[in-house]
């Protein structure tokens, strides 16, 4: 048989992503980019991808990329009937709550997250007894479960300015230790956290920080809030993903490092090949669990589909659209 001649669109991605993906690894990828396509198109599906995800995913099949905050948004004006989401089941979850008579595909249900893991709602309702009264803030890093046991939810995006926006002086805030009490630092309002920690982030060190400032002289620091925050004194800038590559766009630091998930810096880094990205970074094994197999696999068969039982979803609902009004 001849070879078809037609273009391919995976034809056209290659060029994007060259610095990211080794030539050799391109044709492992092409089939799965080629199919997912003409799935979107036949399920009228979009994909959201989370800044964490895979060059592949991020730049060639994603029609949507952000960070928590901005996946959230943009899942209010989707249009198409299904939604893929390339990302963790807490992700899945917040785009089905804001879209709750689309099909939701989360490629793989066991991409889970260990701040999601830390907390359970009977967890909450134990802290609403011993602080009558207190607010409680959740981070978006949770179940819908969770979320539906609270006032009002957060991403790392917007943590300050969604407490200062209750005029309380004091809030329940979870389950993130560590980005609790980096808030904590910027905000009068005193803050009571939980013990759940990112196992991404939270095994940066300030002496890594330090050997980095020796190694590679000259080098701008970005850290992310679920860090401890020796991380964060030590580091140039602290911010959401989304910031940190608000950052880059604009103060372009010639040498740089963002302590964070390592498929950040390869995204971030196709954007910006001229830039010396120093890499030391962690996996999110949950992250990592989608793959195009798995979404290609998903749209195919248009499983596994999120669902959240009513009662809970109908207040998981209120606690993120609270934090949506924040502006
Ligand atoms: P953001 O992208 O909102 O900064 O969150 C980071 C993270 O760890 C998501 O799981
Ligand atoms: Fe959860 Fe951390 Fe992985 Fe994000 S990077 S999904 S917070 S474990």
């Amino acid at each position: 048989m001849m070879p078809s001649l037609d273009p391919r669109p995976s034809d056209r991605l290659y060029d994007k992503v060259r610095h990211a993906i080794p030539a050799i690894e391109w044709p492992a990828f092409a089939d799965d980019i080629d199919a997912i396509m003409d799935l979107k198109r036949a399920r009228n599906a979009v994909i959201l991808a989370h800044n964490y995800q895979t060059p592949e995913i991020f730049h060639c099949v994603a029609d949507i990329v952000g960070d928590s905050l901005a996946l959230a948004r943009e899942a209010t004006q989707v249009e198409a009937d299904v939604i893929v989401v390339a990302g963790v089941h807490f992700m899945a979850e917040t785009a089905k709550l804001l879209n709750p008579s689309k099909t939701v595909l989360i490629p793989d249900r066991d991409a889970g997250c260990s701040l999601a893991d830390s907390i359970t709602p009977a967890d909450v309702r134990l802290l609403r007894q011993r602080y009558p009264g207190v607010p409680v803030v959740t981070y978006v890093n949770t179940s819908a479960a969770v979320k539906a046991e609270s006032d009002i939810c957060c991403t790392s995006g917007n943590a300050k300015a969604v407490i200062e926006s209750l005029g309380v002086d004091r809030v329940i805030m979870l389950p993130d230790e560590y980005l609790a009490r980096n808030i904590a630092a910027e905000t009068s309002v005193r803050i009571i956290t939980w013990t759940g920690h990112c196992e991404v982030h939270e095994l940066f060190t300030a002496a890594e920080v330090r050997q980095l400032r020796e190694d590679h002289p000259g080098v701008v620091v970005l850290a992310h809030p679920e860090s401890p925050p020796d991380v964060l004194a030590e580091a140039d800038f602290a911010g959401s993903t989304a910031a940190m590559s608000a950052y880059v766009a604009s103060k372009r630091p010639p040498r740089l490092v963002l302590l964070t998930e390592c498929s950040m810096s390869d995204n971030v880094a196709v954007q910006y090949p001229d830039l010396d990205f120093i890499r030391p970074c962690n996996l999110c094994p949950h992250m990592k669990r989608i793959t195009l197999a798995n979404i290609h696999r998903a749209l195919q068969t248009l499983q596994p589909q999120v669902s959240i039982d009513d009662t809970v979803a109908a207040r998981a609902r209120l606690a993120v659209e609270r934090m949506l009004a924040v502006r």
